[in-house]
């Protein structure tokens, strides 16, 4: 398959070649101990392929948000949970004798270099820090697509310093969205949650012009209900948005694209777990209720439309799922799409940092075809936004 972008499979023989990995490695830690390793375990691939094929593998990664070096954001403390991980060594190298560190290394080893963001230039993609890390390294490998939405030394600049190839990671991240927006199989449905419509606008504005079936789910359903005359009681509800959400439902109109709003939903007077809860007609919510979650009978209905897709792309839970019981939609739903993707009917591609945490709760996240690491890069992926770590790989 010819990709717009090099691979591992274009770099020929790297056997002593130092070359230089940005992973993601910006992991959730409580007490010192990694509570998710998912984008960790993503990074394996293309690290021990690298280093199987004789080169030195030098990873480069952030973590956190220093603005200069910050002892308790360093590397250092992953060091032992990536040897664990990779099964080998890993050398931990500060960005104090860093070159000195390097040249000691043999082909096959891997080092984990200290936070890119102990740079302070780092983020602002400063021609100094990018040349200071090239020297370190004959080629460059980018595998971090959830940080390709920055335009940083480590993500942007090196691609243009160092012959740039894509990592494992960062090809099936680039197939898996192709298929889901850039060539999908129609009927394309979305469905698209969160509380609000605010941190959403762009995803929907360049979404109704593509999907066939744009289904809204969570807080940000209640603007566009509220925007349809729809009384939502004590929801949470942007009402100041109304007119742009009539616009966004104009606009899928004009373009064929079918906008899925809850008909029932559950809902209660208090936000806690397992409150006393109804299961009503939208037209139905008391002034003191609120929406919580879309009701059984619109989630079923929802379920029919995508058995009649061919492709499905996720960002956003359809109730706050977090609160039980209202997380019974989501993973309703999630469970009649990973049914289809397992029949072959569905292709599914999902992604944000909520949705993957309710696709876990759902118990279906590897019954997807495909669930991104991501969750800002995904978003401004499904916004149609260029990310520079990616267009700076385009061959
Ligand atoms: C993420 O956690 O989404 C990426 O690692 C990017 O991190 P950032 O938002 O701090 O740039």
């Amino acid at each position: 398959m010819s990709r717009p972008f090099k691979t591992l499979d274009d770099m020929g023989d790297v056997h002593g070649k130092r070359v230089l990995v940005r992973e993601d490695l910006n992991v959730p830690m409580a007490d010192g101990q990694v509570t998710d390793d998912t984008r960790m375990r993503a990074t394996v691939p293309t690290v021990t392929e690298l280093a199987d094929r004789g080169a030195i593998v030098l990873v480069l990664a952030h973590f956190g948000r220093p603005k200069g070096p910050a002892p308790e954001l360093s590397l250092a403390m992953l060091t032992r949970p990536y040897e664990q991980l990779l099964g080998r060594p890993v050398r931990y190298v500060d960005w104090e004798g860093d070159a000195a560190a390097v040249a000691m290394l043999q082909p096959g080893d891997i080092a984990l270099l200290e936070n890119t963001r102990f740079f302070g230039g780092e983020e602002k993609n400063d021609p100094a820090v990018v040349e200071r890390m090239a020297a370190l390294g004959d080629l460059y490998v980018n595998d971090a697509f959830s940080a390709a939405h920055r335009a940083h030394a480590s993500t942007e600049g090196l691609a243009h310093a160092l012959p740039a190839f894509a990592g494992r990671q960062m090809e099936a991240e680039l197939d898996a969205l192709d298929k889901a927006l850039g060539s999908p199989e129609h009927p394309v449905a979305a469905v698209v949650g969160g509380a609000k419509v605010s941190t959403k606008l762009d995803v929907l504005q360049h979404l109704v012009a593509r999907v066939d079936h744009l289904i809204i789910g969570g807080g940000m359903a209640n603007t566009f209900l509220a925007a349809r005359g729809v009384n939502v009681g004590k929801s949470l509800c942007e009402h100041d948005l109304a007119s742009t959400a009539e616009a966004i439902m104009a606009a899928a109109d004009r373009a064929g694209c079918t906008v899925h709003l809850p008909y029932d939903v559950v809902v209660a007077t208090e936000f806690k777990p397992n409150p006393a809860t109804r299961t009503v007609n939208v037209h139905e919510v008391g002034a003191d209720e609120m929406i919580l979650d879309v009701g059984p009978a619109a989630t079923e209905a929802l379920g029919d439309v995508l058995k009649n897709c061919r492709t499905l792309v996720w960002n956003g839970p359809l109730g706050a799922f977090e609160t039980p019981p209202f997380d019974a939609a989501t993973v309703a739903l999630a469970k009649t799409a990973a049914a289809l993707t397992q029949d072959g009917s569905l292709v599914s591609v999902a992604g944000g940092g909520d949705t993957v945490a309710a696709l876990n709760q759902a118990g279906v996240a590897a019954d997807f075809t495909f669930v991104s690491t991501a969750g800002g890069a995904f978003l401004e992926w499904m916004e149609g936004k260029a990310l520079p770590g990616v267009a700076a790989l385009a061959r």
